[in-house]
């Protein structure tokens, strides 16, 4: 049974002066939920959103939040995103030392457990925490910012996740420079949940039709 298309929008390019506009606009345009990029600075060299800037944001929409956590220390922080409304947390296996405990926390605090993978990190770091997964998260960029060029020698990982996924309840989620242009490969290689954020936003038809578009090319490169 093939997982539905998700389309999970990245606010990194968002007007962060209207930040809650901004998310009812990308609820109103269809969207199926909200990837939250949370950077600290040390695991990338950027730094972006603390649980509060969520918090804020979680009573004015209703689609589920799914937290990227680019951090170096996740432990000491997943409490924190479920409280500000998080339902998904996505760690790095590269920031997990113990990787099973963190995903079974996760789920403890009432949250589905994500693993994100660096484009070196293999496939196979899941095989032992493969039942602890709803989603994998295979990064087709190098992580830190928006707008970077799609690195097109992931299909090949995600198809392996997707072998690895077999008889698993999983989504393959993607991450970076995932547009127009790039969604039908990673699709063909078994992606079903799609994170974007500039493409969507450069789209001069505007949102609706970007997440629209997306949508559809995505479902046709499954067919
Ligand atoms: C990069 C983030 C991605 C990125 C996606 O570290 O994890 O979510 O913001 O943005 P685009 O779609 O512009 O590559
Ligand atoms: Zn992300």
């Amino acid at each position: 049974m093939s997982r539905p298309v998700k389309i999970a929008p990245s606010v990194l390019p968002a007007d962060f002066a209207r930040l809650g506009e901004e998310c009812v606009a990308l609820e109103e345009a269809g969207v199926d939920r909200i990837h939250w990029d949370v950077m600290d600075g040390v695991f990338v060299p950027n730094l972006t959103f603390g649980p509060d800037v969520i918090a804020s944001i979680r009573p004015h929409v209703d689609v589920p939040f799914e937290a990227h956590l680019m951090v170096a220390e996740p432990d000491q922080l997943l409490h924190r995103y479920v409280e500000a409304g998080c339902n998904i947390l996505l760690v790095h296996a590269e920031a997990c030392t113990h990787l099973h405990r963190t995903l079974a926390h996760i789920a403890e605090l009432g949250a589905t457990p994500g693993v994100a993978l660096n484009p070196h990190t293999p496939a196979d770091v899941i095989t032992h925490v493969r039942d602890l997964l709803g989603i994998v998260l295979v990064m087709t960029v190098n992580p830190g910012f928006g707008g970077q060029a799609y690195i097109s020698s992931m299909e090949p990982k995600v198809a392996a996740v997707s072998a690895l996924l077999e008889g698993f309840d999983c989504d393959i989620e993607v991450d970076g420079g995932i547009g127009p242009d790039t969604v039908a490969g990673v699709t063909s290689a078994g992606a079903n949940v799609f994170v974007s954020g500039s493409a969507l936003y450069r789209d001069p038809e505007g949102l609706e039709h970007a997440v629209t578009d997306l949508r559809h090319r995505a479902e046709a490169a499954r067919s």
